[in-house]
């Protein structure tokens, strides 16, 4: 393997000295001895080397003698993984028992009664380890349901060097954004404006959101649904004129995390909106945009505050899992701050637990990760409500017809309107 993973060395002790702690106590009434249990974890594949995330297990498995882990991924996007989960869950499952949900499930799968109650694990001093977001998307009916395993939040990536050598600053409007993509674009021949997630799929009403959000628009106010509004067809207009100026390509109707990253990382973009994970991608050694990149909170409308949709996932218990004290061992070891250190050591991905983001070894990984504090701070749920989904596909659809240019943005708010009073009803 070569050796471009910052911190690897500190890496591996963090994973011995984590190892060693989880597996000093084993609670009573642990599974049938006769048969060692195999704890089986469920996660989407993770960007970048499996490594590190494998070896964690194993550290895992070396502590806590006669169980093993058996890790299984999923496909990347969070619709097809929903999908897969709600059905297996519903027909009432045991053949995983730690798995990770995105956090606009939480809701969902805790009404349904498919989660483990994890309250126990969080008592209120752990709950202060962590950022507000997480633990909201966490609870349900004052009950904690699963524990966060990292974070996400809407961030721009921007070219320095072509900012630079045009003389801009990194945006704070849309404006800005739109008049440096028009300036940098116009001498670069081969560099797209602004590339972000359009296809019709969930990353796309993260995106859409930001927006709305930015221009202070909302989908509900007090439990209403207020997507008709004046601020939101401003801003859904907005995106489609991304299209039409040609400052976005048509092609980003296409688009989810992993194609528009690569597209920037190959150095065909001036600004990339992803999350954060991107970040560790672009600085690795081979990378054609590697000490190229800067990062910053996304802009927003003039008279608007700049919004990060909040994403991440978090690790819960299957009900059904025959292994559950293990499953609670597992879900809880890597979460815990030295997992979560790992994690954004290896994958960039961002730690939920505030502690972190003053670790001296992280900060040197990550350059951004103090400035952009506040914007996971203030990242903003999805709508927390157990028919999320439902909502969702409602929004993808209307939201990609307006982008796409086959309904005008003002015809797609009042249909999503329509058909979510229909759903939260
Ligand atoms: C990321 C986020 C998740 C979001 C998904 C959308 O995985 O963590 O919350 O739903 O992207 O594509």
């Amino acid at each position: 393997m070569t050796n471009h993973t910052p911190g690897r060395n500190c890496l591996i002790v963090a994973v011995l000295l984590l190892a060693a702690l989880f597996g000093a106590c084993k609670p009573s009434g642990e599974e049938s001895s006769s048969h060692p249990p195999v704890v089986v974890f469920k996660h989407s594949k993770l960007f970048g080397d499996p490594r590190p995330l494998a070896q964690l297990l194993a550290e895992f498995e070396r502590a806590n003698p006669g169980v093993r882990v058996r890790a299984e991924t999923l496909p990347a996007a969070s619709d097809a993984q929903h999908q897969y989960y709600a059905t297996n869950l519903a027909a009432g499952a045991a053949d995983f028992d730690v798995f990770a949900l995105d956090v606009i499930w939480v809701a969902e799968f805790a009404r349904a009664g498919w989660l483990r109650d994890l309250s126990h694990l969080l008592p209120a001093a752990e709950r202060e380890a962590f950022f507000r977001g997480p633990i909201e998307a966490v609870t349900w009916e004052g009950r904690a349901f699963a524990l966060p395993w990292f974070m996400d939040a809407g961030v721009l990536y921007y070219r320095k060097d072509l900012l630079d050598k045009n003389h801009l600053a990194p945006p704070r409007t849309w404006d800005e954004l739109l008049h440096a993509a028009r300036t940098v674009t116009r001498t670069e021949s081969g560099v797209h404006g602004f590339v972000w997630q359009g296809k019709q799929y969930e990353g796309l009403v993260c995106n859409a959101l930001e927006y709305l959000w930015s221009h202070g628009g909302e989908v509900l106010r007090n439990g209403q649904v207020v997507l008709d509004s004046a601020a939101n067809r401003a801003a859904l207009t907005f995106m489609r004129e991304l299209l039409t100026s040609g400052v976005t390509p048509e092609f980003v109707t296409t688009l989810t995390e992993e194609p528009a990253r690569e597209i920037f990382g190959r150095g065909a973009a001036l600004f990339l909106r992803n999350w954060p994970y991107a970040w560790r991608l672009f600085e690795q050694q081979g990378s054609a945009v590697r000490g190229k990149v800067g990062v910053s909170a996304l802009p927003h409308f003039i008279g608007g505050k700049s919004a990060a949709t909040l994403g991440g996932w978090q690790l819960g218990v299957n009900r059904h899992s025959r292994n559950p004290q293990a499953a609670e061992r597992l879900a809880q070891y890597l979460t815990s701050p030295a997992a979560q250190k790992v994690l954004a050591l290896a994958y960039g991905y961002n730690p939920p637990r505030r502690a972190l983001y003053e670790d001296p070894e992280l900060l040197a990984a990550q350059p951004f990760f103090a400035e952009l504090r506040a914007v996971y701070e203030r990242a903003r749920p999805r709508p927390v409500t157990p028919q999320y989904v439902r909502l969702s596909q409602v929004l993808q659809a209307e939201f990609s017809g307006a982008v796409a240019g086959l309904k005008s943005p003002s015809q797609a708010l009042i249909d999503a309107q329509r058909q979510a009073e229909a759903i939260l009803r």
